[in-house]
């Protein structure tokens, strides 16, 4: 019966993931690409992270593939891939991380930390007003398990929270709008946008120029601002620079691009007005995700349902 776990991992160091996955199950066969494959036969889980396309589909006695991270796109752009179930990380660590990530680029723009490093390295001494967060408008795209956490995160601060997403939702002190006959009047009230949405043929782009130009910019910020911590290939970087320049965006926080790295020459990285962190908003801890992985893997060996399988209709 084969059952042999494969670590498929481009893009991150794969020796921490293999050592945690030999240390939490040390009478499992964990095999690891491209090195220690042995019989492909063995192989009944695979575990990948931007595995190389076509890769997985070698394997025919595949039952499950574990996204290591949230998500799924770097497995959906495979044309091979197998058609067994896909399991992504839904994980309290992981979330924690990215809700960090969005409270501290929510509240460096709405407390200026850039105009206030550009007066110090100038040495001036000069405050400007101050809004409260509760005249602040911050809509969350994406409420999903890491845009609700968000969510009520930046609520608990006291911000004017807002949230987009595909179906309708009913989320306690959070004003939710969905679908596309929702965007508008969503995009209306916020001053601070962050995106957490997944990449998938329906949102691809879609944080392009005419869109950003629709955002809240007399508000109590006097401006409007991105996060997309979502996925790169959400947003336009030409669109952004040209919203920057513009006026329709008065800084930008990236932590995704549509190429990564960032290539060197990307104008992106010159922007006075944008903050750019190498994708690691909401990092894949191996110490948290092979419990977790190994957790499913021991639930579908028992009979029961895995959990958070994706739709492949949807793409997420
Ligand atoms: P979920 O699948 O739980 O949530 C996705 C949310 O997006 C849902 O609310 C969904 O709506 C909404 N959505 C999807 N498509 C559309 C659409 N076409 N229009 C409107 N809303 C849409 O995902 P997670 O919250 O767990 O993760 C979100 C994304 O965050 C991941 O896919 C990944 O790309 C990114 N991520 C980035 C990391 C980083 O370090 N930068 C780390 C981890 C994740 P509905 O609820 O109606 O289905
Ligand atoms: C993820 C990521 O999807 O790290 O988890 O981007």
């Amino acid at each position: 019966m084969p059952s042999a776990i494969l670590l498929a991992i481009t893009g991150w160091n794969p020796q921490g993931w293999d050592e945690r996955f030999r240390a939490l199950a040390p009478k499992r066969d964990i095999r690891s690409w491209p090195d220690r494959i042995g019989d492909h036969a063995d192989v009944a889980y695979a575990c990948a992270w931007k595995a190389p396309h076509g890769l997985l589909a070698e394997f025919a006695n595949l039952k499950v593939i574990f996204s290591l991270g949230a998500g799924v796109d770097h497995l959906m752009d495979d044309p091979l891939l197998p058609a067994v179930p896909i399991v992504r990380i839904v994980d309290s660590d992981l979330t924690m991380r990215m809700t960090e990530y969005v409270a501290l680029h929510v509240l460096m723009h709405h407390r200026r930390v850039g105009l206030y490093g550009r007066q110090q390295r100038q040495r001036i001494w000069h405050d400007h007003h101050q809004p409260a967060a509760s005249e602040v408008a911050v809509g969350v795209m994406g409420l999903g398990e890491l845009g609700c956490d968000a969510a009520a995160m930046l609520r608990n601060l006291g911000f004017r929270v807002a949230g987009w997403s595909r179906t309708a939702k009913a989320i306690e002190g959070i004003e939710t709008f969905h679908g596309t006959a929702g965007l508008e009047s969503f995009l209306a009230r916020t001053e601070i946008l962050v995106c957490l949405l997944p990449f998938t043929a329906a949102t691809e782009g879609i944080l392009e120029l005419p869109l950003l130009r629709k955002l809240k910019h007399d508000g109590a910020l006097g401006g409007a601002y991105l996060i997309n911590a979502g996925r790169g290939r959400l947003q336009v970087d030409a669109d952004i620079i040209a919203a920057l320049d513009e006026g329709s965006l008065s800084g930008a926080s990236l932590d995704v691009f549509p190429a990564e790295p960032l290539p060197p020459d990307s104008p992106l990285w010159d922007h006075p007005d944008i903050i750019i962190t190498p994708h690691n908003a909401a990092e894949s801890d191996p110490r948290a995700i092979t419990a977790n992985v190994l957790e499913q893997i021991a639930r579908f060996e028992r009979g029961e349902a895995l959990e958070h399988v994706i739709d492949r209709g949807r793409g997420y």
